[in-house]
């Protein structure tokens, strides 16, 4: 039978069409399959639920049962509640009412308040364990609040913090000395630009550097960059990493618009590296090594600490594994393999995660501690990468200028950081490193094992992430307990303790001893009574119950 040639054309067309499709359609599946299967996976899904998540908070009765714990429960901790509330008040007096004065005109303050603790929490805790957010002094491994009480620091300024804050007064003190004659001059260099760079190669091991203001504007240089050289639009980051707050690296909650050139992958996994080999619209592929303490986790902030599923475990071998095939997958594809340094660069190793891991990346962003206590983000790249122009195009550029990259400042704070770096005395802190950082966590977790008491910690180095051994809605309340035994936390709460490598054991002993302590009297007052029926999932289900009560007819379920 001959089809006349417009019925032939018609068949064709469709039947290219259906091809695409499925081809379409394949792609589409094996992305899917490629994401992690929590809501830090499904960026776009994360948001839509949470825009439902609608608000309420607990009265005093229920703040204290909201486990439906029996009421001598709930009377033991409304004491130690009030007692605790008492202490912040005396204790804490200055610090507290400084914060309360300027809280209402720092929007900073206003949100780190409201997300210390699980919302339906989060008022009446604000009402009576005010948090002061102001210090007059540091030295090495303390804090000092307004009103003179001393904590250990296991914030450790978000990572800035690496050395002790007598290292990096030191290096601001001679960073002043040394630029005092330039003074703040922009667009000229001082001199140590030069050798900071000629450090920060040999460091990084890659061609170029550039200088930016902060960790977040050094990652979307490094995306820029690989966008513009591969002409590729997408960028690959994975569940739960952590890069800033610019969009594209937060594509889910937090961010007002969908980051459409993103896609958030599964750390750790087959389907992640079939991706990269198929797809051609990826420019680079985003890791920040610190998820190789909580692979496809979230930053695991005491806000979200609804019940105690917080997981965290360190495999050194097992990440550099992952790590090594990336490596190949990316030189395979021509993706830009871009390490995040920002936090953990200098850490773990001299070097940065490159060496620690042993894999090397196209390009790599550090900051926080590298401006030796002064604001900086730095991109150390390849050199091909790493060009902002085309020598046969010169209308094509990728254009990146900041009024203050480089100030003088902060080059020759950054100056005196990496030559410190060099010293004797700061290698010796690399020395057995890990085998320090390991043995001290497991000093701790042995003490609050024998201490009874439902805690533990896992570790990446000198990073620790607190987890809980049984199903508890009050877990968040331990960082009140710390903060008495005179611990400072981060606004994250107990989701990461961050050591300066020149904690000495006694330091450290000290702080064993306050959390120990601290997890004591937080069992004494009746936090961790429990239900035996009750499973991390069912609190879970048990919240969704009250959220969906809330949502559809206004009140608690
Ligand atoms: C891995 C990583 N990348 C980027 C950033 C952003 O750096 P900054 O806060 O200096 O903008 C951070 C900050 O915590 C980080 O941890």
């Amino acid at each position: 039978m001959d089809l006349p040639a417009s019925t032939f054309a018609l068949y064709a067309a469709g039947a290219a069409a259906l091809t695409t499709s499925l081809v379409k359609l394949k792609s589409r599946l094996e992305l899917s399959k490629a994401k992690h299967r929590s809501l830090t996976g499904h960026a776009r899904i994360a948001r839509r639920l949470a825009a439902q998540v609608p608000f309420y908070d607990y009265d005093e009765t229920r703040f204290f049962r909201s486990d439906n714990a029996p009421e001598d429960v709930a009377s033991l901790r409304r004491a130690g509640f009030m007692r605790l509330a008492e202490l912040y008040g005396t204790r804490f007096e200055k610090s507290a009412r400084l914060t309360d004065e300027a809280a209402d005109y720092i929007s900073d303050l206003q949100f780190t308040d409201t997300y210390r603790v699980p919302f339906q929490h989060s008022r009446f805790v604000r009402e009576h364990l005010r948090a002061g957010a102001f210090a007059q002094a540091t030295s090495d491994v303390t804090i000092t609040d307004l009103d003179g009480n001393r904590f250990y620091d296991l914030a450790g300024s978000y990572g800035v913090n690496l050395l002790g804050y007598d290292f990096y007064k030191a290096c601001i003190a001679r960073a002043e000395e040394r630029a005092r004659e330039l003074g703040p001059i922009l667009g000229f260099y001082h001199p140590v630009v030069a050798e900071n760079v000629r450090r920060l190669r040999e460091i990084s091991g890659l061609a170029e550097v550039s200088f930016h203001m902060s960790g977040t504007e050094a990652v979307m240089q490094a995306v820029r960059l690989a966008r513009y050289h591969t002409r590729r639009s997408h960028l690959v980051r994975f569940a739960g990493a952590y890069h800033g707050w610019w969009g594209d690296v937060q594509p889910g909650v937090g961010n007002p618009v969908p980051a459409r050139e993103t896609y958030t992958l599964q750390d750790m996994s087959e389907d992640t590296l079939r991706i990269l080999r198929r797809r051609r619209d990826i420019a680079c592929v985003l890791v920040n090594p610190l998820q190789a303490l909580k692979p496809n986790a979230s930053d695991a902030a005491d806000s979200a600490l609804l019940d105690s599923e917080r997981r965290a475990h360190f495999d050194r071998a097992a990440y550099a594994a992952w790590l090594a095939q990336l490596r190949a997958v990316c030189s395979e594809r021509g993706i830009v393999l871009i390490f995040d340094e920002v936090f953990l660069g200098f850490r773990l190793a001299p070097s940065g995660a490159q060496e620690y891991f042993g894999v090397k990346a196209d390009m790599v962003t550090y900051g926080k501690t590298v401006g030796g206590g002064l604001p900086i983000g730095v991109v150390c790249g390849r050199r091909d990468l790493m060009k902002r122009f085309r020598d046969d195009r010169p209308a094509d550029i990728c254009f990146a200028r900041g009024t203050f990259n480089a100030h003088p400042y902060v080059m020759t704070a950054m100056h005196e950081f990496l030559t410190r770096m060099e010293s004797a005395e700061v290698r010796a802190l690399y020395d057995g490193l890990d085998a320090t950082w390991d043995a001290r966590a497991a000093r701790l977790n042995a003490r609050l094992r024998d201490a009874d008491v439902p805690v533990q910690v896992a570790n990446m180095s000198s990073v620790f992430m607190v987890t809980y051994t049984q199903p508890s809605r009050y877990n968040w309340m331990l960082q009140y307990y710390l903060r008495a035994e005179g611990l400072a936390l981060s606004w994250i709460g107990t989701g990461r303790l961050i050591f300066s490598l020149n904690y000495t054991d006694a330091d450290f002993d000290a702080v064993v001893e306050r959390f120990v302590a601290a997890a004591q009297a937080m069992r004494r007052d009746g936090w961790w009574w429990r239900d035996p029926a009750a499973t991390n999932k069912s609190i879970r289900r048990g919240i969704l119950r009250e959220m969906l009560a809330h949502r559809f007819f206004g009140r608690r379920a």
